[in-house]
């Protein structure tokens, strides 16, 4: 499994979610929608919404530290911090080094990584990467999003698919067998689609100016039917991909988790890769997409679920804006218990 290199074992996994529940039937107050009509076409009843104290960095840094403890480590332990968001703190610094320092992370490098919805994905690639190359012993690698505040409440079809919340894991060198590892990562972008899922001010383009503001520039805009398209094609082929890279089977996969936007996009992939009913987790029903921290908010609960059990082969898919996507399999061997 090693190829002379330690692998790159999830040893943790810590989550955070803002208290403040909004529900479909809520959202009927707000927009002219229906309990009836979100669940059924995306399967989400209901998701979790930051308030003011709760931040992209406060949630990213108790996800971070619920994950440390989990893993039994120090924080002086840390090597890198990676935080895939696409909501930061600020434009700079990065919210990973807000994090560093808010853990105490003294030995720690930090950088945000932006790959939207794939930020996670992408993020445990790096690590995985950091990890073989002998660059890194531990990482910490986190998603963060607070989607409220980029979210056009008056627009019902946007505002009513996402939710808050952060989800982080630790990813360590090892040579225990028993630790699992992240087997192989297949990463992929097509920038030409990038106006079909775009924040389009803010930035370098579009500085804020009260103009972009009146109209609306810095809300999340989407075309769900193109993005419904894309995601399906793009997580199932990049899973036979990185399988392939595994010496792999979908035969031998125990679990897959795709990105939590829409139980129909999950059901599809599933269909398109004819695995059997059963296999896909789901719980966006509980938070709405929550983006680049959907995966970890995912694992977390699958293994709390006892979904999740060491020695098992796990699929993880991602896709988002730019579009970017990706996904990795995973021998899992991290046992809460132990
Ligand atoms: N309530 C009631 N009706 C609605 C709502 C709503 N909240 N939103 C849209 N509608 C209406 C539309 O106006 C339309 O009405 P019309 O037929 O009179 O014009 C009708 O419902 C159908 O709309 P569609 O957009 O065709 O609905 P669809 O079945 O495609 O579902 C959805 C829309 C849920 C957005 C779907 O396209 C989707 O999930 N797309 C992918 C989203 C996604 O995965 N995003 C992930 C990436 S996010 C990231 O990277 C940040």
């Amino acid at each position: 499994m090693n190829k002379g290199h330690p692998a790159a074992a999830i040893t943790g996994l810590g989550i955070y979610l803002p208290a403040k529940i909004l529900s479909n039937h809520d959202l009927e107050k707000m927009v002219d929608t229906s309990d009836e009509w979100i669940k059924q076409r995306t399967g989400i009843s209901q998701r979790r919404i930051a308030e003011s104290h709760e931040t992209t960095f406060t949630m990213a840094y108790e996800a971070g530290k619920n994950a440390l403890k989990m893993a039994k480590l120090r924080p002086e332990e840390i090597d890198l911090v990676i935080c895939a968001t696409l909501i930061p703190e600020h434009p700079f610094p990065s919210t990973a080094s807000l994090v560093q320092a808010a853990l105490g992370a003294t030995k720690a490098g930090a950088f945000d990584l932006e790959a939207a919805c794939a930020g996670f994905v992408y993020a445990l690639g790096v690590a995985r990467a950091f990890i073989h190359s002998g660059m890194a012993r531990v990482v910490l690698v986190i998603g963060s999003e607070t989607m409220s505040r980029v979210v056009d409440w008056e627009d019902r079809s946007t505002c009513v698919l996402f939710g808050d919340g952060a989800g982080a894991a630790i990813v360590q060198a090892s040579f225990d067998e028993k630790a699992g590892a992240i087997l192989e990562v297949a990463l992929k972008s097509d920038g030409s689609k990038a106006d079909c899922l775009i924040i389009p001010a803010g930035g370098s383009r579009y500085p804020t100016t009260e103009n972009t503001v009146r109209d609306k520039l810095h809300f999340l805009r989407m075309n769900g039917a193109e993005v419904f398209k894309a995601a399906v094609r793009a997580m199932a082929d990049t899973t036979l991909e990185a399988l392939k890279h595994s010496d792999l089977q979908l035969s031998d996969l125990n679990l897959m988790i795709a990105h939590q936007a829409n139980s129909r996009i999950i059901d599809a992939v599933q269909k398109r890769l004819e695995l059997p009913d059963g296999i896909s987790y789901q719980n966006l029903e509980r938070y709405g997409n929550t983006s680049s921290a959907s995966i970890p908010l995912a694992l977390y609960d699958a293994m709390q679920e006892g979904r999740l059990k060491q020695g098992m082969y796990l699929a993880v898919a991602g896709f988002g804006g730019g579009f970017s996507w990706g996904a990795t399999i995973i021998k899992w061997g991290l046992n809460p218990e132990n």
